[in-house]
This record gives C-alpha cells, sequence and structure tokens, in this order.
C-alpha cells in the first residue's frame, strides 16, 4: 500500500473523507468515490493480464474478492500495479551532485507498547511507530519515500506520516522550532546545553508492503482514509446483532432464581475426591481465603472434615482433547 499527503482524507492519523474534489497522482475528480471508482476500473483491467496474476505469491482469490477489499492506487490487495506511476509522481530524480550523508542512527530507540495507535491493532513482531520514527527523521527528508518491504501493520506508514505531525514529534523529546527545523536538546563537549538540528518537520511517502494479504489490509486500514463515524455506526450495529443473538449465553439467573443478570467473568476450579470419604471437593470452595485472596495449603472435607491438602487429592474429573470415535 502506498501512503500520500492526508489533504482532506481521514484515518486513524486524521480526519475523515469528504466529498470535495481530490487530486490523485495527478489527476483530479469531483470526489474521492469518482477517484475509486477510476482506479477499480484499471485494477480490474489488470487483474484481467494473466502475467500480473502470474506474480510469484500472487493471492489466491477472484478478481471480485480483490476489488473489494482494495482501495486503488492506495491500496490493492494484490501486487500494486500502482506503484511505477506513485514512485514518478512523488519520487525525485537521483541527482549526483546533491549531497546526501548520515552519521549511522545510534541511540536508544526502546518505547512502551501501550500508545492507542500500536494498541489499535495486535500483531506479532510490532513495532512502535515512535521508534521508527527516529529513524525516518534522521534518514530522510519532507517529501521523502520511505520503503517498508516486511510492513507487517504498516507501522513505517504511520511514523512517515506523523514525521509531518508536531506533537508526535515533540513527544519524542525533540524540539520543533517555528521555521520547521527538528532540534535535539543535548550537550556540547563541555558540557553546555545546545540544541543540535537533527531533521525538518513534514509528512514522508510510504511504500508498504507484506506477503500476507492480511497484513497489508491491517497496513491500509492503519494508513489511509476511513470514516470514522460509519465504522463506529457499523461496529455498534454489529455489537447490537450479536448482543441479541447471543447475549443469552452471557446471562444466568441470581440467586433468587427471577431476576438475571450479566455475566462478566467465570471462575474455574478443580474438584477433587476426598481421599477419605470418596465425596466431591470443589477446591476454591475449600481452599481459597476469600478474605487473603491466598490459597490455603490444608483444608477440611466439608463432608467428613478430615484435612487435607492438593498434593494428596484425586482430580475428580479430567478433560481431554482426542480425536472422536463413534
Ligand atoms: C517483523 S514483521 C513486521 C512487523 C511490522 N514492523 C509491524 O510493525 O507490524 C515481518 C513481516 O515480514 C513479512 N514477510 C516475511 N517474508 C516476506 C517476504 N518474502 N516478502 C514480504 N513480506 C514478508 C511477514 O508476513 C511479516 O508481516
Amino acid at each position: 500500500m502506498i501512503t500520500k499527503q492526508p489533504k482532506q482524507q481521514g484515518s486513524l492519523l486524521g480526519d475523515q473523507a469528504s466529498s470535495v474534489p481530490v487530486e490523485c497522482l495527478g489527476l483530479r475528480f469531483d470526489n474521492d468515490a469518482a477517484r475509486r471508482t477510476h482506479f477499480l476500473g484499471l485494477l480490474r483491467e489488470k487483474l484481467k493480464d494473466a502475467e500480473f496474476r502470474a506474480i510469484p505469491g500472487f493471492p489466491i482469490g477472484t478478481d471480485e474478492d480483490i476489488l473489494r477489499l482494495s482501495d486503488p492506487p492506495f491500496y490493492t490487495a494484490c501486487p500494486n500495479p500502482f506503484l511505477e506511476d506513485f514512485v514518478r509522481y512523488y519520487g525525485k530524480q537521483y541527482d549526483s551532485s546533491e549531497r546526501y550523508s548520515r552519521e549511522p542512527f545510534a541511540a536508544d530507540v526502546s518505547e512502551g507498547k501501550t500508545d492507542p495507535l500500536y494498541m489499535a491493532h495486535s500483531y506479532h513482531t510490532k513495532v512502535p511507530h515512535k521508534a521508527i520514527m527516529r529513524y525516518i527523521l534522521h534518514y530522510t527528508e519532507p517529501g521523502d519515500i520511505v520503503l517498508d518491504g516486511f510492513c507487517g501493520t504498516g507501522m513505517t506508514g504511520v511514523a512517515a506520516q506523523l514525521c509531518g505531525n508536531r506533537a508526535e514529534i515533540a513527544a519524542l523529546g525533540y524540539r520543533v522550532g517555528d521555521d520547521g527545523v527538528i532540534c535535539h536538546d543535548t550537550q556540547d563537549v563541555a558540557g553546555k546545553s545546545i540544541l543540535l538540528p537533527i531533521s525538518r518537520i513534514g509528512y514522508r511517502h510510504a511504500i508498504l508492503n507484506d506477503l500476507s494479504p492480511a497484513a497489508t489490509f491491517i497496513a491500509s486500514n492503519y494508513n489511509t482514509r476511513f470514516d470514522a463515524t460509519s465504522f463506529q455506526n457499523h461496529a455498534r450495529r454489529i455489537l447490537d446483532e450479536l448482543e441479541a443473538e447471543l447475549g443469552w449465553m452471557y446471562k444466568t439467573l441470581h440467586t433468587d432464581g427471577k431476576s438475571t443478570g450479566r455475566i462478566n467473568y467465570t471462575v474455574w476450579s478443580d474438584v477433587f475426591s476426598c481421599s477419605e470419604c470418596l465425596k466431591e471437593i470443589v477446591f476454591v470452595h475449600e481452599a481459597l481465603d476469600e478474605k487473603t485472596g491466598s490459597i490455603r495449603e490444608t483444608f477440611p472435607c466439608p463432608h467428613c472434615g478430615v484435612t487435607s491438602s492438593k498434593d494428596a487429592l484425586k482430580l475428580l474429573y479430567e478433560s481431554s482433547l482426542g480425536a472422536c470415535r463413534r
């Protein structure tokens, strides 16, 4: 997927899309729906190309499945045929006379994993976007294209977009001047406080790719426009439908036998057999000290009164997963 300067677009990072005219890859459209229709048409044609579909790793899915998931040119649930246009439009021709030099970035980039953006969708080996922002700010200039070929949930795209966000940069501990220059507050060799310029504020474009269609789908939702109100309405509708259909499973009769209550959680307990009288001992009932929340080492059997410990008792029920025989 590819990201572009969010002028009127909404995402987890900004406001929602509107119906005003939009520009995309140099083309103008009356509104975003027209942009989408135009590029979906191009993608539909491209999907008929056998050579395109023969790209190794091309997702298994019908044209309609791929089109339904895609929002071209930003996101396609298959190799993105608009990449070349994107790079041509936003990229800069290599110019050998333009000096590019950066010291290797060596700094502590450890970040917590509790940022609401980070937690919006889980993924194994997910990287906090704030850590990535430091690298992008160090190595790139506003408007540059950043490629993440193994993007997972697209946190590199989130980071690239937030390099244009003053508050997010300040949250990293940097100072952003009125001229857009980002400075690191540090000390010189003599221990004197200095502001070291390290970058400039400004959105970077991101190209995000992953072998996993699920990952790119999450990445696209992290990085491109969506209508937050509509999302909320749909989510509410789905929750209401689930409540109506399955809510009964989460209800129980109160001890008065008449009124119902919602089950917030269920506590399971081992059930043992008393070694003396062979009757049932519900472990939680007998061993748990509700006042202290601790488990007693020894406890009496509620039926015969003989003191016992968990290790000395035999489990009464055991469940195991296995093949079912008829
Ligand atoms: C370490 S995870 C990236 C997580 C990402 N940084 C994030 O914050 O969500 C590595 C990703 O590489 C992808 N991957 C592995 N082999 C790949 C390949 N040959 N081409 C593209 N992606 C690949 C995996 O699907 C996985 O999502």
